[in-house]
């Protein structure tokens, strides 16, 4: 059942300015929100314009010279209560049951389901004290609302940013029915894949898994569920309606993708597939000997191809060029052989496209003859891009 009476926890972040929305949405969705806020959050953004929103009055301090917020009282009114920023102080505060503000009071107060909307630069939301922190509050059974990637106040680009209001209202409303990928079932894989030598070599390539996995959640968060075919990433992925199914060379990739694709109404593949593996694997590591040293190598399964090949009437498969040169013809040819619907060109020429940025820079081509091209942005951004585009397809079609 979704929570009616919420708590509305504001903290000193620049993305308080967000919350204000955030509460408009919340009030419109139907929901009665009490909002509150620490001192430095005033800072930020004035408490007028909470109440303003709200109709009720914001409460700051616990206590103030006539009269005291019930804190407690507020606690148990609460069908649900969210902080939204929460900032890395208070996160902190939060799992050290550090009590010196009204926020931090009521919360320690609060008997219902809590939700925390973190947001903060880059290296601080990194940082192993956050990390152990906000694990400590999912033990607790709290619910930690993805960050989303992008630029930052600071004017560095990563992951930190508050989740936008509408996803934060989706999220604790369980409101993905009203999306637009709802009741969809979408296949992506992810990474590089790793080809065994020996014991303790491989083929591999330079895909950090971001960009698949941006597009997993943006999948999720539009509705779909989403079944992550992921090689071997350091990114641990933990986000609801994302399956995650860890594989490490070609033919394992292939095999998960392949019973994943059969149920999926899309499929996008991101991840970049060793073309060629070693013939033969040693069983042993290979001791060095001779001045040079020959491996045969022979084809892998091409994934899209294949998945290509048995696609249904009502599937959609959304490929991925990577090129370095002749990118568009390439990337036509690519998605002529492979079946696709979509083609995501990246060109390794574009300073800050292709591996392991965090941004990139691609153009989409539709087998319609469509052809969109954008600016370098966020992964998370481009993400959405392509998601659009594939929702506009559905609504074509
Ligand atoms: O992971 P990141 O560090 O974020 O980097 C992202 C990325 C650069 C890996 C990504 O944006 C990207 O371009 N992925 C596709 C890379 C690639 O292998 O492209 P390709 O042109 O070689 O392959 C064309 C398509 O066939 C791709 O959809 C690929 O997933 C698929 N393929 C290729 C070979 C193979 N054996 N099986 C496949 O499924």
């Amino acid at each position: 059942m979704s929570p009616k009476k919420i708590i509305l926890a504001v903290t000193g972040s620049i993305a308080a300015y967000k919350s204000a929305f955030l509460t408009r949405l919340l009030i419109k969705e139907g929901f009665e929100v009490q909002v509150i806020m620490t001192g430095s959050a005033k800072d930020f953004v004035s408490p007028l314009t909470f109440s303003t929103l709200s109709k009720r009055p914001v409460h700051v301090d616990v206590s103030n010279e006539s009269s005291w917020n019930n804190h407690v009282e507020m606690g148990l009114w609460a069908d649900a209560m969210i902080i939204a920023p929460a900032t890395a102080n208070t996160i902190a505060k939060m799992a050290n049951g550090i009590c010196d503000n009204m926020v931090t009071a009521t919360y320690l107060s609060a008997k219902c389901q809590v939700y925390i909307a973190p947001a903060m630069d880059l290296d601080m939301w990194k940082h192993p004290a956050t990390i152990a922190n906000l694990e400590k509050l999912k033990s607790y059974g709290h619910h930690i609302i993805p960050v989303g990637n992008g630029e930052l106040a600071s004017g560095l680009v990563g992951d930190g940013r508050m989740a936008e209001p509408e996803d934060i209202v989706n999220f604790i409303s369980g409101n993905s029915a009203n999306l637009p990928l709802a009741g969809k079932k979408a296949l992506v894989t992810a990474g590089p894949t790793y080809e065994k030598i020996d014991p303790v070599r491989f083929i591999g390539n330079h895909s950090s898994g971001k960009m698949g996995v941006a597009i997993a959640m943006e999948l999720a968060k539009q509705g779909a569920t989403v079944d992550l075919v992921l090689g071997p990433s350091k990114i641990a992925v933990d986000y609801p309606g994302v399956h995650v199914t860890r594989v490490e060379a070609a033919a394992e990739m292939y095999e998960a993708a392949d019973k994943y694709f059969k149920k999926c109404d899309v499929a996008v593949l991101a991840a970049a597939v060793a073309d060629y593996k070693p013939k033969e694997q040693a069983t042993q590591k290979i001791k060095k000997k001779d001045e040079s040293l020959s491996i045969t190598l022979e084809k892998t399964v091409d994934i899209a191809a294949s998945l290509g090949k048995i696609k249904k009437k009502g599937q959609t498969i959304i490929g991925f060029a990577l090129e370095t040169n002749d990118e568009e013809a390439n990337a036509m040819e690519k998605m002529k052989r492979k079946n696709f619907d979509m083609i995501v060109l990246n060109s390794l020429q574009d300073k800050g496209a292709g591996f392991n940025h965090d941004t990139n820079k691609v153009t989409i081509f539709t087998s319609k003859g469509q052809k969109l091209d954008f600016e370098l942005k966020s992964k998370q951004e481009v993400a959405a891009d392509v998601v659009t585009c594939y929702i506009e397809l559905l609504r074509s079609k």
